[in-house]
């Protein structure tokens, strides 16, 4: 009977696989083990034979604000289509570059234009470039985005530094960490309870109070998209303690707090989300697009003195 049972194994298409690997593995676990620590290393040092220098600051731009890259200085300004591996946006309003050089004295990478689960990559593969930026040298993430705001007491227009957030996906199971987990990259449970820095979050205020931009503060909420939400779950958000609503941001800080980032989040209010039935007003891209680009230079200087401040070491 045992013999049998051999035979079967070794001619079995499979054969040498667990089930998992044949069959039902997630898809981030998938992206993961396409993704190891020398794929992510190669990935560095073709990027080294272009820009020798190493980041300090990784910059992650949103809908519409990837207009930051102009002003650095002393550019080099690389297509994701060059980088081996490299997914590209497909996004409207986002640009598909890795721009590095000089801003405000320190040296930074930012990614113009993000993946979004919505384009159909994993979470995992969202979030993977934040390891690269890691990996070339860079020691904090920025991140930007365009939001809807939950929160009834928002404007559009109004700019949300983000203390907290709810990863849905990630409550319903679609983690960019599951899967293997390379203890070089980070730990098997990461904490997060504190991803977004406390002391970046002050310094900020400060920094908005200098310009006399007055800035919110409050809990972004990710979902899936693409749609927009229904009115229904704008209330239920609205229940959970959510301030601004978006499609981004949390595989990425995930990732970040993962190896040990300091994170600040900056989300930009570009539409009030509807939570009446009568109201006739839907949120739509090129409404976002438009008020991000307008509001973009606030965002700018905000970013601007904030990395001047790391530069002196003052934080
Ligand atoms: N919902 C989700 N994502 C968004 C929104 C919104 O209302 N506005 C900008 N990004």
């Amino acid at each position: 009977m045992s013999t049998n049972k051999k035979t079967i194994t070794e001619t079995t298409p499979t054969a040498g696989c667990s089930l998992a690997e044949s069959v039902g593995e997630h898809p981030n676990a998938i992206t993961n083990r396409f993704y190891t620590y020398e794929r992510v290393q190669e990935i560095v040092q073709f990027i080294q034979t272009i820009v020798p220098t190493k980041p300090e600051v990784a910059i992650i731009c949103g809908s519409g604000l990837g207009g930051l890259a102009e002003l650095i200085i002393n550019k080099t300004v690389i297509p994701y289509s060059n980088i081996p591996h490299f997914p590209r946006s497909t996004v409207a309003g986002h640009r598909s570059n890795l721009v590095f050089g000089t801003l405000n004295g320190i040296s930074i990478v930012c990614m113009q234009g993000r993946f979004h689960p919505y384009e159909g990559y994993t979470t995992a593969i969202c979030a993977f470039p934040v390891r690269v930026m890691h990996m070339l040298g860079a020691h904090t993430l920025i991140v930007t985005c365009a939001a809807g705001g939950v929160n009834q007491s928002y404007s559009v227009g109004d700019i949300m530094l983000i203390k907290d957030h709810i990863n849905f996906p990630s409550m319903a199971g679609n983690n960019p960490l599951i899967g293997h987990n390379d203890e070089r990259f980070g730990p098997r449970f990461p904490p997060v309870g504190h991803a977004y820095d406390r002391q970046y979050l002050s310094q900020m205020k400060q920094v908005a109070h200098k310009h006399n931009i007055e800035l919110r503060e409050g809990v972004y909420c990710a979902l899936g998209g693409p749609c927009y939400e229904t009115i229904a779950e704008i209330n239920l958000l609205r229940l959970l303690g959510c301030d601004a609503v978006g499609m981004s941001v949390v595989h990425e800080v995930t990732l970040g707090a993962h190896c040990g980032l300091r994170i600040l989040g900056l989300a930009l209010i570009t539409n009030k989300c509807l939570s009446q039935y009568d109201s006739t007003v839907e949120a739509v891209h090129e409404d976002v697009i438009r008020i991000s680009e307008l509001k973009a230079n606030d965002l700018q200087q905000l970013i601007l003195d904030f990395v001047g401040l790391i530069k002196e070491n003052q934080i």
